[in-house]
């Protein structure tokens, strides 16, 4: 640290004038000046995340400050800041390909690691109320986390929780091996547009195979992995997916709009074996798992805790219980969870009209606000005193309407404090006007974390 920057600390503290002295001088005593607990709380944190530019090399420093007020449930202004760099993505090193499962709205491994690395220890519990693929709770695994998630659509424990007892080549492929796939079957709806028939068949066998073990109750954790494999490969725009070429990012789109797809492509599904692809699939999600993060992930699994509940509405956890929550909701009807996954919820026989029915799709910012307060009070009940949530939103309606600025009040009125919003400026250059959202008109590359403590 520079020297000027060490007096600037130093400054802030002042001599206890009770010090004995008398075995001579070995150092300077201070004692630090009566702040308040929640300020030195926030300098911690700034101090944690490399914000507080005051404290920090030219290059250490956050990127940009802009400063940011809003208001608390008795409408006090409060003030905080905006705090713009590339905190986490390039520089760091690339993430685990166990999270290498696509869904739509997920967020980058990066972006938990971050804040986890940063605010929490070993064997403290991470949530993430709107889990979607697993991202949170699968990077805290990574890094010996209790952890709880919890996702309106069963889809999300489908993809996630498998992924935490990873399975041996050898016994997974033992087990494709021996299921019986039909290539003759067909579907009860109509997916020719999607697979050739013979593909089809060893689908609709898979599928079948998949359901009656799960209605008998006999779902191994191999079955599991395998239901969460063929999941991710039902559709996508290569030859490692079992469909024809379908829009990116490998959701489904309706029939009618894939038949025009194909015509306009001049293309048809060609054969492609489920359970090559499966295995293909397995190799290149454990490539860069080691033996010893298999083990800890498998330990994690043993007290981890799956809900599928509303956010609002989690009883199951205990107050007090969490010390951080890292997390993405819906934003306004932006994705369009239900439609998307049609063909997932399918595959895996869930009802995704009704599911569609209980997820968030709120259309107006005042409705959406209504539904996240309630999801805030939750939060607020179930966080540990000085625990953290951080809630990731990215730019909707192409930066015109500016969530965070939404979210921070609604943590203030359920009690928590607003340290700051964390925006990672992943194509920003250094020397690049960083107010506003000038560069970044189409929100692509922003993710924007208001951070609360309690
Ligand atoms: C933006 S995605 C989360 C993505 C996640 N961060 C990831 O990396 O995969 C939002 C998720 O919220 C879920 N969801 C929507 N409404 C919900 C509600 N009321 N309660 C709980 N989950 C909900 C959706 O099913 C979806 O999976």
């Amino acid at each position: 640290m520079k020297n000027t920057e060490q007096k600037n600390i130093h400054d802030n503290f002042e001599l206890e004038k009770n010090y004995d002295f008398s075995d001579g001088i070995r150092g300077r005593f201070y004692k630090p000046k009566k702040i308040p607990t929640s300020t030195k709380m926030f300098t911690n944190t700034l101090e944690k995340f490399k914000l507080n530019n005051s404290l920090f090399t030219e290059d250490e420093k956050t990127t940009a400050i802009e400063s940011f007020e809003t208001k608390n449930r008795t409408n006090d202004s409060i003030k905080t800041c905006k705090y713009y760099n590339e905190f986490w993505t390039a520089k760091q090193r690339a993430a685990n390909n166990i999270h290498e499962v696509s869904y739509r709205g997920c967020f980058k491994p990066q972006l938990p690691n971050f804040f986890i690395k940063n605010l929490t220890s070993q064997g403290d519990v991470i949530y993430d109320p709107f889990l979607g693929r697993g991202t949170t709770i699968l990077e805290a695994g990574l890094m010996n986390r209790q952890i709880i998630g919890n996702d309106i659509n069963p889809l999300s424990v489908i993809l996630s929780e498998p992924r935490l007892l990873i399975p041996d080549i050898r016994d997974l492929s033992t087990e494709l091996d021996n299921i019986h796939l039909d290539k003759n079957k067909k579907a009860d709806i109509d997916i020719s547009m999607f697979y050739h028939k013979d593909t089809e068949g060893e689908l609709v066998s898979l599928r079948e195979y998949i359901l009656n073990k799960e209605k008998t109750g006999q779902l191994t954790n191999i079955d599991k992995w395998i239901r969460m494999v063929a999941t991710n490969r039902l559709t996508g725009h290569s030859k490692g997916f079992f469909s024809v070429w379908t829009m990116p990012p490998n959701q489904a789109v309706l029939p009618n709009r894939q038949i025009k797809i194909n015509q306009k492509m001049k293309q048809q599904p060609e054969y492609r074996n489920v359970k090559e692809l499966i295995k293909r699939k397995t190799i290149s999600l454990i490539k860069n798992i080691s033996p010893q993060q298999k083990q800890t992930l498998k330990n994690i699994h043993k007290t981890a805790f799956f809900l599928n509940q509303d956010a609002s509405d989690t009883k199951k956890i205990k107050n007090n219980s969490v010390s951080l929550t890292v997390t993405s909701p819906p934003f306004l009807d932006v994705v369009q969870y239900e439609t998307d996954n049609w063909l997932r919820g399918w595959f895996n026989g869930l009802d995704t009209k009704k599911i569609g029915k209980k997820i968030t799709m709120a259309k107006t910012i005042d409705k959406w606000t209504a539904v996240m307060q309630n999801v805030f009070d939750e939060l607020y009940r179930i966080t540990k005193k000085q625990g953290y949530v951080a809630f990731e939103v990215g730019d909707v309606k192409q930066g015109k309407i500016k969530l965070d600025e939404y979210v921070a009040p609604l943590g203030l009125n359920s009690g928590f404090d607003l340290i700051g919003i964390i925006i990672n400026t992943q194509n920003f250059t250094k020397t690049s006007n960083l107010w506003g959202v000038k560069n970044n008109k189409k929100g692509i590359n922003s993710n924007k974390i208001v951070l609360f403590q309690k």
